[in-house]
């Protein structure tokens, strides 16, 4: 039986010949990435995901094979056999690993014609993210999304060899289950042969995981789906994929062991680059007092100082209440920066009122002194004492946040990241791992006016802070630890509670009574009862790690088929409405 392809069969990529060829026969196969018709002889460069070739249509071989290169256009489909030859002097194109040769072209099957691309398949071509996402099986076609895509593979086979040589045992967990809560909404899917029953697609298989320590299956781990309905930004999807790991008779050092080795491995299999081990730590409490965030990018300065203490006693009543009230005062000095125009500190300020803080207070520092809206309320003393604390030099820029620390410290710390990029501060070929740990165990949801686990609710208080459960929860420290990268949080995990009475001790110090906890957790706590060995594990955020391995800014680009920030897939319309049969089946009314 003949098919298109005839007796034509690839036996080489677009991206693999080379000088080396010259003078062999072969059979490409790919798409028309462009076709240049110079009098008699036609060009065309040929595509496929290893790379572009160039062939060459010469009348004088064949009319016909020359007239069907002439019928070509971008994007058709063609396969062409033909011998490898060495490019004319002066024709080698250097930035093509293919650039030395071309196929001349001895036969020609157009396998498949296309309609015009909405946009040139070039990296440079500037098309809208509606239009690309809309036509995302063309965007794919683009050398920087293929690249992308490669390192995700090469990234996920790495992590695989790593886990598997090192005595990890994947194991899927179920899609169709009970809510796990990470912190944000689930998403429910109806159970039809249930009537009014719903399973939650998993934040994580955290629940899951720790069963499979309890069955036994120590060191387990899956590069595995999670699924969140929370607010979208350009580092976070509602479906998203973690390399979740779980480990046996274990503690924190273990851990990050494991997964310091995992980070050398994968940066030197994929980048070729050596990382520096062990990382760095810093304690929650220093992550935040020093950087304002619990996600530090280290590549820069620009610490921020608690001036409280000064700020107290000065004139400035907002200021001195702040404190007053509990809250504190903290500043950042931007090296430098003393020529921002008004506009440019309207801007920062601006910034900053996403973060919930009131306002942004400036002071110039000039040769013959301060020039601040705020200066006329500081003595001379404490100008001396600021000015000592922050280190500060004729031509710096002070920034001062009051406000209830969470917030001074959120607002000043999101500055601080973006005076970092926007002072060339960040030197965009460095790689800063930074461990925090010491989290708090439960922090105050003021709109729910209960504690919430800041981690999730298995997370292991810090044993010597058991003491405070009762009376101080919000000073008990955790088991658990972040792995940041360049200010991005990119992994995080705990040791957790395995023996019963904790768990249920965490729980109730949450707010659930037993016959909540027994409803939701039960399961759980059964067991936990069961024999659970000590345990702990790690779940990393494998896209953001890969964002940052292929050096883009938005997840997006290393995800095949990714959903807008409205969770919208723009190139299948999903979501969509449901077929009144469907809702029937399902016992589902939409109210809208
Ligand atoms: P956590 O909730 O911290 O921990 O998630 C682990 C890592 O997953 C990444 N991540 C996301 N990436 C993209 N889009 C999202 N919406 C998104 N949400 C989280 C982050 C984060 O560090 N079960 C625990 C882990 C454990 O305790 O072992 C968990 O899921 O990089
Ligand atoms: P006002 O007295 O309201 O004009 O404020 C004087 C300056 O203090 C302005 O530059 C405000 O942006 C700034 N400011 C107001 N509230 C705060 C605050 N909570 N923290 C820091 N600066 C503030």
């Amino acid at each position: 039986m003949t098919d298109i392809l005839g007796e034509m069969r690839r036996t080489h990529t677009c991206g693999e010949l080379g000088a080396e060829h010259v003078g062999r026969q072969v059979s490409i196969m790919g798409w028309v990435q462009r076709r240049r018709d110079l009098g008699g002889l036609i060009f065309v460069d040929l595509r496929d995901r290893e790379g572009i070739t160039q062939v060459v249509f010469n009348p004088d071989t064949s009319r016909e094979i020359h007239d069907k290169a002439h019928a070509v256009r971008s994007e058709y489909v063609i396969g062409v056999r033909g011998t490898v030859e060495r490019r004319p002097e002066g024709m080698t194109n250097p930035d093509l690993n293919t650039g030395e040769i071309e196929v001349v072209a001895e036969e020609i099957r157009i396998l498949n014609t296309a309609q015009t691309p909405p946009f040139p398949i070039e990296d440079s071509a500037d098309v809208s993210e509606t239009i690309r996402l809309k036509y995302r099986h063309i965007d794919l076609r683009r050398a920087r999304l293929q690249k992308n895509l490669m390192i995700r593979h090469k990234a996920s086979a790495s992590v695989r060899q790593y886990l598997n040589q090192n005595g990890f045992v994947e194991i899927e967990t179920p899609f169709l289950t009970r809510s796990t809560p990470e912190g944000a909404r689930d998403y429910l899917v109806p159970s039809r042969v249930n009537p009014g029953f719903f399973y939650a697609l998993p934040q994580s298989p955290q629940l899951f995981k720790q069963l499979l320590m309890i069955s036994g299956f120590d060191r387990y781990y899956q590069i595995v789906r999670c699924f969140r309905d929370e607010d979208l930004r350009a580092d976070r999807q509602p479906e998203f994929t973690q390399i979740d790991m779980e480990m046996s008779f274990v503690g924190e050092e273990d851990i990050i062991r494991v997964s310091e080795n995992m980070m050398a491995t994968l940066f030197k299999d994929v980048l070729g680059i050596t990382l520096e081990l062990p990382f760095s730590r810093l304690l929650y409490q220093d992550a935040v007092n020093r950087f304002g965030l619990d996600k530090p990018d280290l590549r820069f300065g620009l610490e921020l100082k608690d001036v409280s203490d000064i700020a107290e006693s000065s004139d400035f009543k907002i200021f001195s209440d702040a404190v007053k009230n509990g809250g504190v005062v903290k500043a950042l000095n931007a090296k430098g920066c003393a020529e921002f125009s008004r506009k440019e500190i309207d801007a920062l300020s601006e910034l900053i009122t996403v973060y919930k803080a009131k306002g942004l207070a400036w002071i110039k520092i000039r040769q013959d002194g301060w020039q601040s809206p705020i200066a006329k309320f500081f003595n001379e003393k404490a100008r001396q004492l600021l000015s000592q604390r922050l280190e500060t030099e004729p031509g710096d820029l002070v920034l001062l946040v009051a406000d209830q620390a969470k917030i001074a410290n959120e607002a000043l710390g999101y500055l601080r990241n973006h005076l970092g990029s926007k002072l060339g501060l960040i030197d965009e070929k460095q790689f800063k791992f930074v461990w925090v740990t010491h989290f708090p165990l439960l922090e105050y949801d003021e709109v729910e006016k209960r504690y919430q686990a800041l981690h999730h609710p298995f997370t292991a208080p810090l044993e010597s802070d058991y003491g405070l459960l009762r009376d101080d929860p919000l000073s008990v420290r955790s088991r658990a630890y972040d792995l940041v990268l360049n200010g991005s949080e990119i992994g995080g995990g705990s040791i957790r509670n395995h023996r019963t009475d904790l768990q249920k001790k965490v729980f109730e110090t949450l707010g659930m009574d037993p016959a909540t906890y027994e409803e939701k957790f039960g399961f759980l706590l059964s067991a936990l009862d069961s024999g659970a060995p000590p345990h702990g594990g790690i779940a990393f955020g494998f896209d953001r790690l890969v964002m940052i391995l292929c050096g883009q800014s938005s997840i997006r680009d290393i995800i095949a088929f990714p959903k807008t920030t409205k969770a919208v897939c723009l190139l299948t319309d999903a979501p969509s409405e449901a077929g009144a049969g469907q809702l029937d089946e399902l016992h589902i009314k939409v109210d809208r």
